[in-house]
């Protein structure tokens, strides 16, 4: 019987694929686990189900000598030293596509809830400040019409491309390569460079993974590029961004707002952003919504139950095979 272990409560449609192929043990506390905790607990395991605030090292894969497959439930897997697990033939797996829309409608939810001020005024609402209709209240800025710019056009960019068109939105991106040409022409979308797209767009979101490549893509010197007007969304992973930079931006007013889901030292954050204004600060929720948290875990256990059982993962990220 092969021993599974998931590091946090799942859907019990997941717990039952896992369960066919294995006895399975749950993580049913809310304190997330990691170093010798973690380890303590998958050393033994031939599989693990592991959430993306689950640090994977090196370290803990030379220990875990009966691992064979790690389902990671997130699309990100920085979380895990791939090279390590694939050095020692632990196929790695995520969850690619199901989280598209939920990632895409929270980048939205970003966009407007900064150009309207939304927290803000909710904040002034609930201090018992409103006293009635203001010419100048919570004056924003428009969405419509705008030009959107999307750092990095893979499944989740495009998605918030897609919504963009109801905003009638001109959009530039920025991606490795770029589209061919009749997706371009589908999305309405236009190829350029990252300095064009800083300097022009009035709306920059960010949705590229984490790499060397893309480490502190988005610096002082970028942050600079940006229009003083712009502002700066991202859902994908914090360290794309130089926060301190970003932070002393925001504050000296070089840009007019940023909203973050994801931070550079998660869950820590730079502390003079959290007293200002101009910045929307989310805990990490790009893919929190009921239906893709099921389907997330879903295809994590899906995997997991295909490499036990002698077959192909559906989404491998490394192609080490131990069974
Ligand atoms: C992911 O899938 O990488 C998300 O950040 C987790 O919700």
């Amino acid at each position: 019987m092969f021993k599974i272990f998931v590091t946090s409560k799942i859907s019990d449609s997941a717990l039952n694929i896992l369960k066919s192929v294995g006895e399975v043990e749950v993580w049913e506390k809310e304190e997330t686990l990691n170093g010798p905790a973690l380890l303590e607990k998958i050393k033994d395991q031939d599989a693990v189900l592991s959430m993306v605030n689950n640090f994977i090292t090196d370290d803990i894969l030379q220990q875990a000598s009966k691992l064979k497959v790690i389902g990671n439930c997130g699309v990100g897997y920085n979380n895990i030293d791939i090279a390590s697990a694939e050095k020692r033939g632990i196929v790695v797996t995520n969850t690619p596509d199901v989280l598209n829309d939920a990632t895409a409608d929270l980048t939205w939810a970003l966009i407007l809830g900064m150009a309207r001020r939304i927290v803000e005024a909710d904040h002034f609402v609930r201090e018992g400040k409103f006293t009635g209709w203001l010419p100048h209240l919570f004056i924003g800025n428009m969405v419509y019409g705008k030009k959107l710019g999307i750092i990095g056009m893979g499944r989740i960019g495009s998605a918030v491309c897609q919504r963009a068109k109801g905003f009638n939105m001109k959009v530039y991106y920025y991606n490795r390569n770029p589209l061919p040409k009749e997706k371009e022409q589908e999305y309405n979308a236009r190829y350029v460079d990252l300095e064009t797209l800083l300097k022009e767009c009035d709306y920059i979101t960010i949705h590229a993974p984490l790499n060397e490549e893309s480490y502190h893509l988005i610096g002082r010197e970028e942050l600079h590029l940006m229009k003083k007007d712009a502002y700066l969304i991202n859902t994908s992973r914090g360290p794309l961004i130089d926060e301190q930079a970003l932070y002393e931006h925001l504050k000296e007013g070089k840009i007019a707002g940023a909203a973050l889901d994801v931070y550079e030292h998660e869950p820590k954050i730079v502390e003079g952003l959290l007293a200002l204004d101009n910045v929307i600060l989310l805990p990490h929720i790009g893919s929190a919504t009921y239906e893709t948290r099921t389907k997330m875990a879903e295809l994590a256990a899906n995997n997991i139950a295909n490499v036990l059982s002698g077959k192909e993962p559906i989404t491998p990220v490394t192609k080490g095979l131990k069974i």
